[in-house]
């Protein structure tokens, strides 16, 4: 079979991306080949789901972003009103009912050299796709099997940077496994997160483990998010602390969360059944507490 080479392959019609300023068509929006993003990952990003047109914790994705950036000491493109509105517009022309919002910031273009430029204007970036909500769907009713992997990744996986091929090995190595997401594991044997997502298990008492939040892990809207639905309904059996493969291979549920699919249940990892084996009831609800706090606070 001759497989076009993905270069040449068409852009998706009627697709738009925002670059620095200008909409453009997909094919056509693209950033100088000194950018920093490009050759350092000097850059932040962030997914943001749009359900019926809405922008899912939007103000959680934007609280990190500016946290992220700060970190790094790269400037906020605009100010935080006028990216709201940029995203906005993103999802109008785009005619998004269902997708995804992908922003990126970068510290900006400049003659290769390793210290952090003094002077520099940050690119912002943006694009947007449909949802694959059915897929998404078939996921949340027949369960993902996860295998672990080695956290190879650096020191600060608090900061939401591009720099992401440990994650991009430890994801396809999953794939080639059978398994839809590899959970990360630290030098002591102990969970850190998913490749993409946040790790979460329910012990045999009952209990709701994931991991505290350090440099270690990625801050999770969506994790946040589920916290905060936990809350509101009172429910306190909750604790954040690292958990290990083995306490994971015991576990009655486990699931993932991430702003592109939600609460997902974990029917095995490594090869092991998680509980019965399929979805748990307590996932179940728990997706649906999230559903239903995420789209209340929705922004319009
Ligand atoms: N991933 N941990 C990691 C390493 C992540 O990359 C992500 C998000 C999460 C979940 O964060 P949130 O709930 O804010 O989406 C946890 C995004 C979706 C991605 O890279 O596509």
């Amino acid at each position: 079979m001759n497989a076009t080479p993905i270069h040449a392959r068409p852009a998706p019609t009627g697709r738009i991306a925002y670059v620095d300023g200008r909409y453009l068509p997909h094919a056509a929006a693209t950033v100088h080949v000194e950018d920093r993003g490009l050759q350092f990952a000097d850059s932040i990003y962030e997914v943001c789901a749009i359900l019926d047109g809405r922008l899912m914790d939007e103000e959680g994705h934007l609280d990190r972003l500016e946290r992220s950036l700060a970190a790094l000491a790269i400037q906020m493109p605009m100010g935080r009103g006028s990216l709201r509105a940029v995203m906005r517009e993103m999802i109008r022309r785009n005619r998004l009912k269902n997708g995804l919002l992908y922003l990126q910031v970068t510290r900006g273009s400049h003659r290769r050299d390793h210290p952090m430029p003094a002077i520099h204007k940050s690119t912002l970036i943006m694009t947007a796709r449909p949802f694959p909500v059915a897929a998404i769907e078939k996921r949340r009713t027949s369960g993902i099997a996860v295998v672990t992997a080695p956290d190879i990744r650096w020191g600060r996986c608090d900061i939401k940077t591009t720099g992401l091929l440990a994650n991009v090995m430890a994801k396809t190595e999953a794939r080639k496994a059978g398994a839809f997401e590899a959970w990360l594991v630290d030098r002591d044997g102990l969970v850190t997160e998913g490749a993409s997502t946040n790790a979460w298990i329910v012990t045999e008492d009952g209990v709701l483990v994931t991991r505290d939040l350090s440099h270690n892990i990625l801050a999770g809207v969506t994790r946040l998010g589920v916290l905060n639905a936990l809350a509101r309904e009172g429910f306190n059996a909750i604790e954040e602390r690292p958990f290990s493969v083995k306490e994971a291979y015991a576990a009655r549920e486990a699931f993932v969360t991430s702003a592109s699919g939600g609460v997902l249940p974990v029917i095995s990892i490594d090869g092991n059944a998680i509980g019965e084996g399929q979805p748990g009831a307590a996932t179940r609800r728990i997706h649906a507490l999230y559903a239903e706090f995420a789209r209340s606070a929705a922004g319009g």
